[in-house]
């Protein structure tokens, strides 16, 4: 596989700190934090310096173990006491991606496990684990580029949105992943990528992160996904989700609805790639799904020198929309590829 060359979160060599390349800084700095608090780890994830489901899954993982790592309870249920309400602060942090959930309630059965443990025994189980989801997800991404890459062919265009790379995972990402592993293969994909307003993460971290690795990408901004797709030059459109609800109902980064919209008028497939952890059987469709909303400032003043607006103007800036399973044409996971119906076939992965 092709040498990524950076890495997105990780323990430090002490485990004692959770370090992350800051990605509100790319593509002009590459700067990583060494966070040690929970509030730090709580900001991190809120501001979106570490973001992308599977990323935030394991910055929450590794985030509650630095946070209770020094903990001086000397019973279980005191230190359980502890965790738990770490693990209520850091649920807090952002609300869409079920991974965050899903990988402190992994954290929250591993304390369980070791209920008859010592708390320094139980505090070493924690460490293991999250490693352990680390470790799993660069399989799990690795897993799902191989799968989403039987369904493509050398030379197509591509468009993704938001990012769903390296930088959104332990590595090689989702969407971007069938990508790097077709690049290590000479399969010439021509990616075009939506700048995905407004935090930027296509212009900003997607093209960073291809571009590295050499594979032949282009920006686009979100409004020109209709005239890509009209040229002929898109083939398959793949993206990450935040949360995939038991009817295939895809909640992702704002936009992505409209993109999928698009590419049925065109008659273009479009893949939706993720880790089966991202599956939230517990939500039945897309309307049990909680979109984040984020403050307006980030639409016409955070990524501009001036504001672009009016000061005070009335904003609505829904971090997330979804995506009809209807407008979905396949989920890729680690574990297979499901069609229509999805009310059948997400099944198989339980
Ligand atoms: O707000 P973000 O940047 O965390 O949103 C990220 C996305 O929407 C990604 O597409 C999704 O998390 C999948 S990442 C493999």
């Amino acid at each position: 596989m092709l040498d990524i060359g950076f890495d997105t979160v990780f323990l430090d060599d002490d485990n004692n700190a959770m370090v992350i390349l800051d990605q509100t800084q790319l593509p002009g700095k590459t700067q990583y934090l060494s966070l040690k608090t929970k509030e730090e780890i709580w900001n991190a994830i809120y501001k979106l310096q570490v973001r992308g489901a599977p990323a935030i899954g394991i910055a929450a993982a590794f985030g509650i173990y630095i946070s209770v790592k020094g903990s001086s309870a000397g019973t279980y249920d005191s230190f359980y006491e502890e965790f738990a309400e770490v693990k209520k602060y850091l649920s807090s942090s952002r609300p869409t991606a079920v991974n965050l959930f899903w990988a402190l309630d992994r954290m929250d059965d591993c304390v369980k496990r070791h209920k008859d443990r010592s708390v320094s025994e139980i505090k070493q189980a924690l460490l293991k684990e999250s490693n352990k989801i680390l470790e799993e997800d660069i399989k799990v991404c690795r897993k799902i580029g191989e799968n989403g890459l039987s369904l493509l062919k050398p030379g197509m265009g591509l468009l993704t949105h938001c990012n769903a790379g390296t930088l959104a995972t332990g590595k090689y990402g989702t969407a971007l992943s069938p990508i790097y592993l077709g690049q290590e293969k000479g399969y010439r994909f021509k990616v075009y990528a939506d700048e995905t307003r407004p935090l930027l993460q296509g212009a900003r971290l997607t093209t960073w992160e291809l571009n590295q690795a050499g594979v032949d990408v282009t920006l686009i901004c979100d409004n020109m996904a209709s005239i890509v797709m009209k040229n002929g030059w898109i083939h398959a459109v793949v993206v990450g989700c935040d949360r995939v609800a038991a009817n295939g109902d895809t909640a992702n980064k704002i936009g992505t609805s409209g993109v999928a919209v698009l590419a049925k008028r065109y008659g273009i497939p479009f893949y939706v790639l993720g880790p089966t952890s991202t599956i939230d059987m517990q939500a039945k469709t897309g309307r049990d799904i909680r979109i984040e909303q984020r403050p307006g400032e980030e639409i016409y003043k955070e990524w501009y020198s001036k504001p672009m607006a009016p000061e005070g103007i009335k904003t609505y800036n829904p971090a997330f929309d979804v995506t009809d399973a209807e407008d979905i044409t396949a989920i890729v996971t680690e574990k297979g590829i499901a069609y229509p119906p999805y009310t059948e076939s997400l099944c198989q992965f339980f």
